[in-house]
Parts: structure tokens; C-alpha cells; sequence
């Protein structure tokens, strides 16, 4: 199938997860396209779609706001998956869920939404954003989990799979079958 994965990252780290996201639906065999969501005039050339985006203030960027508002029918009208990441520290801070989360899985009909860790890198922000982290006390460093991002992406591939009617790509390896409810994994 033809996936589009697109990510509003603004230092990267949401942008190396939407990667991790793209390899693996690619090893499953997937024509994987990966785009800024500002150069994504339309998704109805594609299967299925998996948005991500990086949280500030307590919001998705809105780069991947304005994607939704540009095309949120073509969207609504195929399987789309969303994907956060913005928490910081040990426990994880914020807990709360960014609002827009909620209203964008509403208007994309998101099929799953996950939040994965975040990174942030003194070094790397500007002065406003070095005054807001001190002002939320945001924790430097890397809680990303890359092996949880695989384990996430893997299931988007068998849910596509199915979508597809669980015939895998020619020339693909063949992804596991999907678990059933008595199926002890
Ligand atoms: C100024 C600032 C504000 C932030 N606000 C939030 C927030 O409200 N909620 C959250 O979960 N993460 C917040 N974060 C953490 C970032 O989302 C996290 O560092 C993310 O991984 C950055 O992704 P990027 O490198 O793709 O831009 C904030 C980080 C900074 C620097």
C-alpha cells in the first residue's frame, strides 16, 4: 500500500520517530512517502496516512493543524494514524493530554493515537523556548523509547495488512497475523 507518513517536528526528535514509523511499514513492505505536513497538498494519492507532531505549550505544531484543515475529509476517508511527542522526565510531565490530540483523532477518524516520549536538548532551543522550558521546568534529555516507536509502526502494519485483506505485498515478507482476542501474545 501506499503510506504517507508526515511529522511537525521542530528540533527533530518527532521527526526520527516518524523515520522509525517509516522503515517499518517500509520492511513490511509498504511504498512509504515521508513529508513535511507543509508540503502535502493532498492524501488522496495514498492507502492510509500516519500523522505526528511534536507538542509545545500544551498544543500540536501547527503545521500538522493546518494539514488537518486543509484535507480532513480525503483523511477522514482512509485508515489514518496519529502520534505524539512531547513528554519529558521520569515520571513523565505533562500528564495531560494536549486538547487538540482529541479534536484531531475526532476529525481524521484516527484509528489509533499514541503518545510517545519526548527530547528536549538545551543546546539546540532558542532563547523564548529556553525561558518557556525553564518556566514549565522541563526536563532535559532523550525519553524516547525507539523500540516502543517499532513496536507501535508494526502494528500499523498488520492493521494495513488486514485493510488489505491479508494478502502481504508482492515480493514483501508476509507480516504476522493479526492477534486474536484468545491469542496468548
Ligand atoms: C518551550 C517548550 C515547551 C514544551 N511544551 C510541552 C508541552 O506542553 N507538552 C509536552 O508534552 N511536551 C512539551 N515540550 C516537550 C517537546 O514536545 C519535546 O521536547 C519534543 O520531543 C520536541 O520535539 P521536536 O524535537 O520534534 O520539536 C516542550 C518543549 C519546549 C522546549
Amino acid at each position: 500500500m501506499r503510506v504517507l507518513v508526515t511529522t511537525a517536528s521542530r528540533h527533530g526528535a518527532t521527526r526520527e520517530i516518524g523515520d522509525v514509523v517509516a522503515d517499518v511499514l517500509r520492511e513490511a513492505g509498504h511504498d512509504v512517502v515521508v513529508l513535511d505536513p507543509d508540503d502535502v497538498e493532498r492524501v488522496d494519492g495514498y492507502d492510509a496516512v500516519v500523522l505526528g507532531s511534536a507538542v509545545y505549550v500544551g498544543r500540536l505544531a501547527a503545521a500538522l493543524r493546518e494539514l488537518v484543515d486543509r484535507q480532513a475529509e480525503q483523511l477522514a476517508a482512509r485508515p489514518v494514524w496519529l502520534f505524539w511527542s512531547g513528554r519529558l522526565g521520569v515520571p513523565a510531565m505533562p500528564v495531560t493530554e494536549p486538547d487538540d490530540v482529541g479534536v484531531v483523532a475526532r476529525r481524521v477518524r484516527a484509528r489509533d493515537v499514541r503518545a510517545f516520549g519526548g527530547r528536549l536538548q538545551r543546546e539546540r532551543l532558542g532563547l523564548a523556548e529556553r525561558a518557556l522550558a525553564a518556566m514549565i521546568d522541563a526536563e532535559a534529555g532523550d525519553f524516547r523509547d525507539l523500540d516502543e516507536v517499532a513496536r507501535w509502526a508494526r502494528g500499523v502494519a498488520r492493521e494495513l495488512e488486514v485493510s488489505r485483506g491479508g494478502r502481504p505485498a508482492a515480493g514483501a515478507p508476509a507480516a504476522a497475523p493479526p492477534a486474536r482476542p484468545s491469542d496468548p501474545r
